[in-house]
């Protein structure tokens, strides 16, 4: 039996199922410590991360090598905008709305924002290395990006951005290469999953300022309610677009998306 909290395979033994803390009252939510609760958040996240990037949750169907080439320089050019919108505005917000004494959160923010320039770059060399560029300014943004973009420019403290970006988004990404049978190892080459292991060297370090920052801000129950609804868009709203990307580089679904419960 699972512990209240967990996640679980729904009924149909192929669905993941994550609890909605949002919806959780007082009583169950404010159990345990800040800890347990921060704990919680990134089992969640990271839980979506490793199923929706499961190779075991899909199945390889045949591209026409133009067509997967032209699906994996869109997908480039996405990962190069939200390197560069995600990873410079919402970090400088989050540095903007944290009080003066908050200096070591601060300056570790600062860092990111390079090594998320940085990750840029990568995505810019990899496009070049495929005849393309990222060009941010003209890049299309999908419906669902923009909805991603809405819900982070919508948040009003460091703390709940850090839900929806260091501590949903980068934890999800973690699983590109941690997870054993991560479908990105079979559906890039080899260059592009070096370059994407080199991204990923940079962020323990971004997930640990997620976690000290919504550890420092979930003592109340309403604190704590606001952060796990902050994950809990975000986390809806990304792993839509994540499928859609993978199924785009030649695969099919066949496990549902992960549900909230
Ligand atoms: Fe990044
Ligand atoms: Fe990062």
């Amino acid at each position: 039996m699972p512990k209240a909290g967990e996640a679980t395979t729904g009924r149909d033994g192929r669905t993941l199922v994550v609890p909605s803390y949002s919806k959780w009252d007082a009583g169950r939510l404010m159990q345990g410590d800040a800890l347990d609760f921060v704990k919680k958040l990134y089992l969640r996240a990271k839980g979506i991360g490793d199923d929706l990037y499961d190779s075991g949750t899909y199945e390889f169907t045949a591209l026409e090598p133009e067509v997967y080439r032209e699906n994996l320089v869109q997908y480039m050019r996405r990962r190069a905008w939200s390197e560069w919108y995600f990873g410079t505005v919402s970090p400088a917000r989050q540095i903007t709305l944290l009080p003066n004494d908050q200096v070591d959160l601060k300056l570790r923010i600062a860092r990111q924002i390079r090594d998320e320039m940085r990750h840029y770059d990568v995505f810019a060399a990899q496009l070049r290395r495929y005849g393309s560029e990222p060009r941010p300014a003209e890049f299309q943004l999908p419906d669902i990006l923009v909805e991603m973009q809405r819900v982070q420019m919508e948040m009003e403290t460091a703390a709940e951005i850090a839900a929806t970006n260091q501590f949903a988004g980068e934890v999800v990404l973690s699983s590109m290469t941690d997870l054993d049978t991560s479908i990105f190892k079979r559906l890039f080459d080899k260059e592009l999953m070096d370059a994407i292991h080199d991204i990923e060297k940079d962020e323990p370090h971004h997930i640990s300022i997620g976690r000290d920052l919504v550890l420092l801000f979930s003592g109340t129950f309403d604190q704590r309610r606001r952060l796990a609804a902050a994950q809990e868009q975000y986390l809806r709203a990304m792993m839509q677009l994540h499928v859609v990307e993978i199924v785009k580089l030649g695969c099919r679904r066949v496990h549902p998306l992960p549900a909230f419960e």
